[in-house]
């Protein structure tokens, strides 16, 4: 590196020719996977532990979000103009030198997994086995869409113009590899950016954002607010100089958000209501223990969860498969993320409304195969549940509700399964377990949502491999996939070369 760029910080040069540093301190070419920790390794372990030491006392980002309070309608609008105007001016930089900045960002990331691991631990009661890969991913964003800021160059015959201002408006459930996502998406394509962390969520924001501040990214072009969202949060996305908003969060939020500005170019990813359908030729064995991963992973808080398991045929009957899906989730470690072990982690806040329903009621015809439990005073934590008899068209086939509790359903063909599967609004995940070609066929033929998976649990998608996002109500305005080729495309416009002034 020095040969190449004498004197150079030999970092930065490395970025600038497109080579990233893994975790074992390797340059490598271009875009790679970041590993996750390995827990096999004692060494590990160790780190890990230490970590969870801390996480009951951890106060990790609060000055930073406090700091961040906005309270007046002045500051707001000031900051607006200014992060706008800087926006401009990092949107003229060409996509290379953007690029050294978020290849920066990822190794700031990597950097501070440990703190990272904790906020999230300490604020959302993440597990460390959700947490960690949840690190890799927000890194793996980095990297990725450094690689694409510099291909907006390439484009022959065309010129990219990015918004001058983006506002991410991140959920609560990926604290850190969600905001880090869009906020780098946004930065890639040459944007200023205000981030507004979910309440749940703010210090895991300040601590991501804390990072990227740490790797060069300037405090005037990526500013963290924190803003009452009744008042000042619908002014911030209301507001003219906004030029795009990326949303992660429910339905209804797209929906208000448009209300409060009916113009507004939104790029956002929303609720999803994802089933499994396991059929007669499928590995049942593999199937039970990917159906209770994806289901039960953080509570079951993830868009992607699986929240229905459709089965076909003589599998509806398969004492093999409801034995072993019932054992792989009564033996699934319930508890705090203090406790290294702990698989299912605690619900954000005390289960109530829809979610309290779905763990202590039953629709008619259905009947618990394993009761979910409340396994003590919060409310927040319980042990995860399966109910079978699940009605077409009844309300727990057909609403969200975001925690530990999976529902069974029978259909007697696989068509009659995908139709089950293709019956809710949303299209976010979809699993298919089946081991005959000519099923699979008939499914990828007509089922209907973003991320289709065969074979593998239906969360969890890597950035690159598995581009992110969905269809129907799942997904609102510029549909582009997170992690995937054309995702910074949706945060500005295309002129043609002599057009530009
Ligand atoms: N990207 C996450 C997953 O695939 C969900 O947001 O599980």
């Amino acid at each position: 590196l020095d040969d190449l760029a004498p004197g150079a910080d030999p970092e930065l040069t490395a970025a600038v020719l497109g080579l990233t540093r893994g975790s074992a301190g390797v340059l490598r070419p271009s875009f790679v996977n970041e590993p996750d920790t390995d827990p096999a390794l004692p060494a590990n372990r160790e780190w890990g532990r230490n970590i969870l030491a801390r996480v009951a006392d951890s106060t990790l980002g609060t000055d930073t979000i406090d700091a961040a309070r906005i309270d007046s309608a002045d500051k707001l609008d000031s900051l607006v103009a200014s992060v706008a105007d800087r926006g401009r001016q990092w949107g003229e930089l060409p996509g290379a030198e953007r690029a050294a900045v978020l290849h920066r960002a990822g190794l700031a990331l990597a950097a501070n997994r440990d703190r990272l691991i904790e906020v999230m631990a300490s604020e959302t009661g993440k597990t460390i086995g959700e947490a960690d890969p949840e690190v890799s991913e927000a890194i793996d964003f980095a990297h990725y869409y450094a690689e694409r800021a510099r291909e907006l160059d390439r484009v022959q015959g065309a010129v990219f113009v990015p918004a001058a201002l983006t506002v991410v408006t991140p959920p609560w459930n990926f604290p850190v590899a969600i905001p880090a996502g869009s906020v780098l998406s946004a930065l890639a394509a040459g944007s200023g950016v205000i981030i507004k962390p979910a309440p749940q969520a703010r210090r895991s924001g300040a601590v991501m954002v804390e990072a990227l501040w740490e790797a060069g990214v300037p405090r005037e072009l990526l500013a963290l607010v924190d803003v009452d969202e009744s008042d000042l949060g619908k002014r911030l996305i209301a507001h003219p100089r906004v030029d795009r908003v990326i949303l992660t969060g429910a339905y209804e939020t797209a929906k208000l958000f448009r209300s409060f500005r009916p113009d507004l170019p939104l790029l956002a990813e929303t609720s999803g209501k994802n089933a499994i359908i396991v059929t007669p030729s499928a590995d049942l064995d593999l199937a039970a223990a990917d159906v209770a991963r994806s289901a039960f992973g953080h509570a079951g808080q993830k868009c992607s969860a699986a929240s229905l398991v459709i089965l076909v045929g003589s599998v509806a009957r398969s004492k093999r498969f409801l034995g072993q899906l019932a054992d792989a989730t009564r033996s699934m470690r319930v508890g705090y993320p203090e406790d290294a072990a702990s698989q299912v982690g605690p619900v954000i806040e005390p289960a109530s409304g829809k979610l309290l329903s779905a763990l202590t009621e039953l629709g008619i015809g259905e009947k618990w195969l394993v009761e979910p439990r409340r396994l003590d005073d919060t409310g927040r934590l319980w042990s995860p549940g399966i109910k079978t008899g699940v009605a077409p068209g009844s309300y727990f086939h057909l609403t969200e509700f975001f925690g530990p509790v999976l529902g069974i359903m029978h259909a007697a063909t696989l068509e009659e399964a995908i139709r089950f599967q293709n019956a809710v609004d949303y299209g976010l995940t979809a699993g298919l377990h089946s081991l005959d070609s000519d099923e699979l066929d008939e499914w990828l033929g007509t089922v209907q949502a973003g991320n289709l998976y065969v074979n593998r649990g239906i969360t969890g998608a890597i950035v690159e491999r598995q581009p992110f996002g969905g269809w129907k109500r799942s997904s609102v305005g510029a549909g582009a996939k997170a992690g995937g080729p054309n995702y910074l495309f949706g945060l500005g416009s295309w002129v043609p070369e002599s057009g530009r002034s």
